[in-house]
């Protein structure tokens, strides 16, 4: 696109992007030899090459055909040192695409789960983080994700363990993400009421595959401060003007709908409709890595499709910045 150059150079935020989607298939092979994991090639021969890997990555069907992808790979991480690297190299990417802010989701439960500590995922992503605010100006936030395809008992665990950190601001807040079907947002009511009372921000994953009434639940029941994908909240317009109304954001990952098939085109989202609705929201990377896209590709993507005016963009990536977790200050420095 023509706009490419101007695309890049718009200060932007990210707020949506699983630092375990960032696990390219070069990295996971590495990590692999050096780790002494044995990928699964007998079971699925798209485990044999990266080259393999990646060509499998071009045909998933599904949110839960990508997830059992990514619950694989991810266990190729096992040091403090995997972990620092696989963000680094994402931030780095990011600053590249015009990043100036990055928020960026893990989810701590799938690395306890197969028996890596809640700190070595923690201080791993969080060296990361120091170096990216140090030496590429990129400030950062880290919001841990609880799996809803795991009991809600296990998410209770996994909050006890990371509450200090929440409440001290070492983690700025709380998502819920992986499988979506047949998981309403409901069951985590417990959890985010306690941490709406302890005073810590909340988002989740809701209307990606699910329906719009997921996101109604996630309002009523959660309540949350952010929508993550949202592009279901188009069917029911009477939430879709209380969404605009509250000013919430919604965190859009094009190519991510794409590749997972909630939508046959880009053209296909409700990004116009958003527009002219009044509905904030920001388009970001979501698992750069198996979508085959970093945040300027989702943008120059949603260009393609919609044909944006500048004043447009401005307002997109001006509502990403407003949109952010950070304080005032850094806002208006990259305003
Ligand atoms: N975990 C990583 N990427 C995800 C997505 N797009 N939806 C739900 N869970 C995820
Ligand atoms: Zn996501």
């Amino acid at each position: 696109s023509p706009l490419h150059p101007f695309l890049q150079s718009l200060p932007k935020c990210e707020h949506h992007m699983h630092l375990e989607g960032s696990l390219s298939p070069s990295l996971l092979f590495t990590l692999a030899s050096r780790n002494k994991i044995t990928l699964p090639a007998s079971a699925d021969s798209a485990f044999t090459s990266p080259e393999t890997l990646l060509d499998r990555y071009t045909r998933f069907t599904s949110l839960d055909d990508f997830l059992r992808y990514y619950y694989i790979s991810m266990g190729c991480l096992i040091y403090e040192a995997d972990f620092e690297q696989l963000a680094w190299d994402y931030f780095v990417r990011a600053k590249s695409d015009g990043v100036m802010h990055a928020e960026v989701f893990f989810d701590p439960q799938a690395h306890t789960e197969r028996g890596i500590d809640y700190e070595t995922v923690v201080n791993g992503f969080e060296k990361a983080c120091k170096r990216a605010e140090q030496e590429l100006e990129v400030t950062t936030k880290l919001i841990m994700c609880f799996v809803r395809h795991l009991p809600v008992e296990h998410t209770n665990e996994t909050y006890i363990q990371a509450e200090p950190h929440l409440v001290s601001g070492r983690l700025a807040g709380i998502g819920l993400d992986s499988s979506e079907e047949g998981h309403p947002p409901r069951k985590w009511h417990e959890v985010y009421g306690k941490a709406k009372k302890q005073g810590i921000r909340r988002t989740a994953h809701a209307g990606e595959e699910g329906p719009a009434e997921y996101i109604r639940e996630a309002l009523t029941h959660l309540d949350i401060e952010r929508i993550d994908h949202g592009i279901r909240l188009a069917d029911d317009k009477e939430l879709m003007r209380e969404v605009a109304e509250r000013k919430m954001l919604v965190t859009m990952c094009p190519l991510s709908n794409l590749k997972l098939r909630c939508v046959k085109e880009i053209g296909e989202l409700p990004i116009r409709t958003f527009l002219d609705s009044g509905v904030s929201f920001s388009i970001n990377s979501d698992d750069p890595a198996y979508f085959s896209g970093y945040i300027l590709d989702n943008y120059c993507a949603v260009q393609e499709a919609f044909g944006l005016t500048v004043q447009e963009w401005e307002n997109i990536a001006k509502a990403s910045v407003n949109g952010s977790w950070c304080d005032g200050s850094r806002k208006d420095a990259i305003l």
